[in-house]
């Protein structure tokens, strides 16, 4: 069946359109979102369906409609759900004509179903990674009764094209290029609960590009869980580098970046065309996780610490203005403070720009949530300490560097505190806050960038 079946959205539009009869008003919808961009850009898709049926979209959890799009990477992920829903029944208890639903990684697991199915009975939608194309059918089902509609595939082969998306921002996307993982690390969960790696045909994220660009985008970031393997298993696909080229092609875009890259897979190929590009951005975002060998092995990375040290040095003698960002974990099983030294060691061998650092969560049906040597609570705390202070003191004296150079700055928003500043991203990544109006959102500016506050900078325009 197909999503794009207008019979579907009538049908949501005429139970929409009741629903307000029966308010009074436009019924309100809101999609809370958790997880990485690939859930922000699932949200999007589902933002883009409410809207089509007829609904307000709003950002507060006491919508008529609420659905939360969740992750369950590490178990505060999924804690953070809980606490939400909590919040969401008693909205529903002054409003019993709102609809609750549920969506995203974490509905792949079954115990998570149970969990709901025993302790928030007033969840009315559950669905899973596989069928978000579906949520047409199962919104309709929703506005038709009060019950708990629950529907998890296991798997998904097919690629969806074509979901109505509402875009967060008018001047920049994401744009899925694959879906799924294969790499099984040993801690990870998300191969599980997003499926088998499949890769988009190239004309279709092109043209996707091209569309965007239309509509003004100035900015895309090519999603997958491992880009670096995009293409595999594809009938004549082209590899990631090539796709990038294509991509530069196209005129309305300036700026490309990517998430996230897997070190094993990271070719020369790639390396090449990102010191050749003019829009690929000077940011490379490279998981580490451990930098001992020793737990790299253990955690199936594929890729030691004298392997990943010499990819790193080698990127940055080549591009040698590119920011270097990484995932590190602490406190794998195994993990002793000298392999936490390693760690360390890659750190300040390195110098990343930025690192989000972790500490191991236990998800139960991955391999390592069986090894018995897990690591006490209170140890990992302690070594996380010292990792977080390694990567604090190498951020900012990475910052630091560009004060007083000039560079393009995307204008991204109004400053959060001050009306009169600009919110912009350099292409490292980097953020710089300078006075500006919001007629400057969307475009590209120089910026002066005045003095480094640590892990920003504040700026002045410059022509
Ligand atoms: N595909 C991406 C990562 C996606 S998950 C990659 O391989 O780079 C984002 C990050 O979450 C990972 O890089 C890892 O650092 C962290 N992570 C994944 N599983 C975790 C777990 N069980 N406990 C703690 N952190 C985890
Ligand atoms: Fe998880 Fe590894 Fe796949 Fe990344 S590459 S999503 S860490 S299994
Ligand atoms: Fe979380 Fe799923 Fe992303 S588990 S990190 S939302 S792929």
């Amino acid at each position: 069946m197909s999503v794009d079946n207008n019979d579907i959205y009538n049908k949501a539009q005429e139970l929409v359109k009741a629903f307000g009869e029966k308010l009074g008003r436009v019924p309100t919808a809101a999609v809370i979102t958790f997880g990485c961009q690939m859930n922000a850009r699932d949200s999007e898709k589902l933002i883009g369906i409410l809207r089509k049926a007829g609904f307000c979209i709003i950002e507060e959890e006491s919508a008529d409609f609420v659905l939360y799009n969740t992750c369950t990477v590490r178990d505060n992920a999924n804690q953070k759900v809980y606490g939400h829903l909590g919040i969401a029944g008693g909205f529903k208890k002054k409003n019993p004509n709102m609809r609750i639903g549920l969506c995203g990684c974490m509905m792949q697991e079954p115990t998570v179903i149970e969990k709901i199915k025993s302790s928030y009975k007033f969840v009315n939608l559950i669905f899973g990674t596989h069928n978000i194309h579906r949520f047409p059918e199962y919104l309709v089902s929703c506005l038709e009764q009060d019950d708990m509609i629950i529907d998890i595939w296991k798997e998904g082969n097919e690629i969806e094209e074509n979901l109505p998306v509402e875009r967060k921002y008018s001047f920049k996307s994401g744009v899925n290029i694959m879906f799924g993982c294969n790499n099984f690390c040993s801690y990870c969960i998300v191969p599980y609960v997003r499926g088998r790696e499949r890769s988009r045909d190239a004309r279709e994220i092109i043209r996707e590009c091209e569309r965007l660009a239309d509509e003004g985008v100035v900015e895309v970031m090519l999603l997958g869980q491992n880009v670096n393997s995009y293409g595999k298993g594809l009938e004549n696909g082209i590899s990631f580098p090539e796709l990038l080229k294509e991509i530069e092609k196209i005129e309305g875009i300036k700026r490309i970046r990517f998430m996230t890259s897997h070190p094993k897979d990271l070719s020369e190929e790639l390396i090449q065309v990102m010191k050749e590009s003019k829009k690929i951005c000077k940011h490379l975002h490279l998981p580490l996780q451990s930098g001992s060998s020793k737990l790299l092995k253990r955690m199936n990375r594929c890729y030691d610490k004298e392997q990943y040290v010499a990819l790193a040095k080698h990127i940055r003698e080549e591009i040698p203005d590119i920011a270097l960002t990484t995932d590190i974990i602490v406190g794998f099983p195994g993990e002793t403070p000298e392999d936490v030294d390693d760690t360390i060691d890659v750190i300040n061998s390195v110098e990343y720009d930025n690192a989000f650092t972790f500490i191991y969560s236990k998800r139960t049906g991955t391999p390592a949530a069986a090894y018995e040597d897990q690591v006490p609570e209170a140890e990992s705390h302690k070594q996380f300490n010292r990792v977080l202070e390694a990567v604090q003191q190498m951020a900012r004296k990475r910052a630091g560097i560009y004060e007083g150079q000039t560079m393009e700055a995307l204008i991204e928003e109004m400053n959060e505190n001050d009306p009169t500043l600009v919110s912009g991203r350099l292409s490292n990544n980097m953020i710089v806050h300078l006075p500006g109006d919001a007629s400057l959102i969307g475009s590209i500016v120089n910026v002066k960038l005045n003095e480094c506050k640590g892990f920003y900078y504040l700026g002045e325009r410059v022509e």
